[in-house]
C-alpha cells in the first residue's frame, strides 16, 4: 500500500518532483494530488493534469505533502505548512522560511537523516547551493575537520523561479535580435544575457545577500557546527540549469588534493559523488595536452548525461598552494534536481525505511 501523496506549487520544482517521484517509483496510492493558488489545467512533464485549488479538504486527505510554492508571508509554507502537519500530514518544504526553526530539522538524507524522529513531521529541504556543497564537504570534514570554507556560486536561472528561465530566454531573442533588453527587475536587478549578476535575494543589512547568508547559517546548522568559519559570493550567470561553485576548503587536520580526491572517489565515504578530473582520472591526461579527455572537468551541460542527473560532480581538485591542509575544487549539480526535488523525495524515501512514514 501506498501513501496519498500531495504536491504544492507547480513552478520547475513542483514539476521536478511529480517527475521524480514517478522515475523513483515512490510508492503513491492513486493520483498525485497537485495543488497551487487556483485551480485549472496545466501541462506538466508533458501530461496535462488537473491542479487543485489548495484547501483544507483536499490537505485533510493526504499522508505526505512536499511543498514547493513561493517563500514569504504570503508563500505557500507560511500560509500552509502548519494547517497540513495538523490535518495529518507531514510535510518536506523546499523553501527558506521554516530551514533554521530550531525544531525543524534541515535534511540532506547523505548527511544527516537522522535529524528526522518518529515526531517529525515538518522537515526541511536546504537551499539548492547548500546541497551541493554540502554533500561535497561533508566527508572530508568527517575525514579532517573543516576550519574555514570560501565558497563562490555560479547560479543558474532557473534557482530564482519558472520565471527566471522565461526571463533569459526572452532576454537571449532580444539581444539576437539586437534590440535593446529590456529588463524585469522584479526577476534579475540587471541584464542576465551574456553577463553575471553578483546579486541572489535580498541584500542584508551586512552587506551580504540573503542567498549568501543562507549558505552559511543553512550549512552550520547542516554540519551541526555553529561556529563553522564559512564566507559566501552568490552570483547569477546565464546558465538555464545546474548551479557551480568554486570552493576553497583549509581543515584542522591532514588533507591534500590527492586525499580529497580518494576520500570523494570512494561512494562509501562519499555518497552522491561523483569526480570528474580530467588529471586524476586518467594519469596521462597531462601527457595528452591536446586530447580532449584532459578536459574532464564537470560543467552544468553534463548534468545532461542521465547517470550523473542526481549526483554532485566534482572536478578541478587542487593543493591550495598558499595554505597548509587547503584545497580548491569545483562542483556542479542540477538545482532542480539534487538541490530540490530529488533531496525532498530521497528525504522522504529514508522516513519511509526507517518506518517514520
Ligand atoms: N528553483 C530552484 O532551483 C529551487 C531550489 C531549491 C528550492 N527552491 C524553492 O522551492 C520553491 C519553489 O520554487 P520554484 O522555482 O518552483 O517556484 P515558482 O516557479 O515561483 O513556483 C511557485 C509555485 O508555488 C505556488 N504558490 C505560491 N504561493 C502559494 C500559496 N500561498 N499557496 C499555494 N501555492 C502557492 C504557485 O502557484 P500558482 O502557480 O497558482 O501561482 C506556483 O505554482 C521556492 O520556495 C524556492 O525558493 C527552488
Amino acid at each position: 500500500m501506498g501513501l496519498k501523496v500531495g504536491v504544492l506549487g507547480v513552478g520547475p520544482v513542483g514539476e521536478h518532483i511529480i517527475r521524480v517521484l514517478g522515475e523513483r517509483r515512490f510508492p503513491v496510492d492513486g493520483e498525485i494530488m497537485i495543488m497551487a493558488t487556483r485551480e485549472r489545467e496545466e501541462v506538466l512533464n508533458g501530461q496535462q493534469v488537473t491542479v487543485r485549488k489548495v484547501s483544507e479538504d483536499l490537505l485533510r486527505k493526504l499522508d505526505l505533502v512536499f511543498f514547493a510554492g513561493k517563500e514569504g508571508a504570503r508563500g505557500a509554507s507560511m500560509e500552509w505548512a502548519d494547517i497540513a502537519v495538523k490535518l495529518g500530514c507531514t510535510v518536506i518544504d523546499n523553501g527558506s522560511d521554516l530551514r533554521m526553526y530550531p525544531n525543524v530539522p534541515l535534511v540532506i538524507p547523505e548527511i544527516n537523516m537522522d535529524a528526522v524522529t518518529g515526531d517529525t513531521r515538518l522537515i526541511c529541504n536546504p537551499n539548492c547551493s547548500v546541497i551541493q556543497l554540502a554533500v561535497t564537504l561533508y566527508p572530508l570534514h568527517k575525514a579532517a575537520r573543516l576550519r574555514r570554507v570560501v565558497v563562490s556560486t555560479y547560479q543558474s536561472v532557473s534557482g530564482h523561479s519558472g520565471a527566471g528561465i522565461g526571463e533569459l530566454l526572452r532576454q537571449t531573442a532580444q539581444a539576437l535580435a539586437n534590440e535593446s533588453v529590456q529588463i524585469n527587475p522584479e526577476i534579475f536587478a540587471k541584464e542576465i544575457v551574456f553577463n553575471c549578476i553578483p546579486h541572489i535575494d535580498r541584500f542584508e543589512r551586512n552587506g551580504y545577500t540573503r542567498g549568501e547568508m543562507k549558505i552559511v547559517n543553512e550549512m552550520r546548522k547542516i554540519f551541526g557546527e555553529p561556529n563553522l568559519l564559512i564566507s559566501a559570493t552568490t552570483v547569477r550567470v546565464p546558465v538555464a540549469v545546474g548551479h557551480s561553485e568554486s570552493v576553497n576548503a583549509e581543515f584542522a587536520g591532514p588533507m591534500s588534493a590527492d586525499k580529497a580526491f580518494e576520500i570523494l572517489s570512494d561512494p562509501e565515504l562519499s555518497p552522491g559523488v561523483v569526480c570528474v578530473d580530467g588529471i586524476r582520472n586518467d594519469k596521462d591526461a597531462l601527457e595528452i595536452r591536446r586530447d580532449p579527455l584532459e578536459r574532464v572537468y564537470p560543467t552544468p551541460c553534463d548534468l545532461k548525461k542521465g547517470e550523473w542527473k542526481d549526483a554532485v560532480l566534482v572536478g578541478r581538485i587542487r593543493d591550495d598552494t598558499t595554505a597548509p591542509n587547503a584545497i580548491n575544487l569545483w562542483c556542479v549539480s542540477d538545482n532542480l534536481r539534487k538541490g530540490a526535488a530529488t533531496n525532498a523525495v530521497q528525504i522522504a524515501e529514508g522516513m519511509l525505511k526507517r518506518g517514520l512514514l
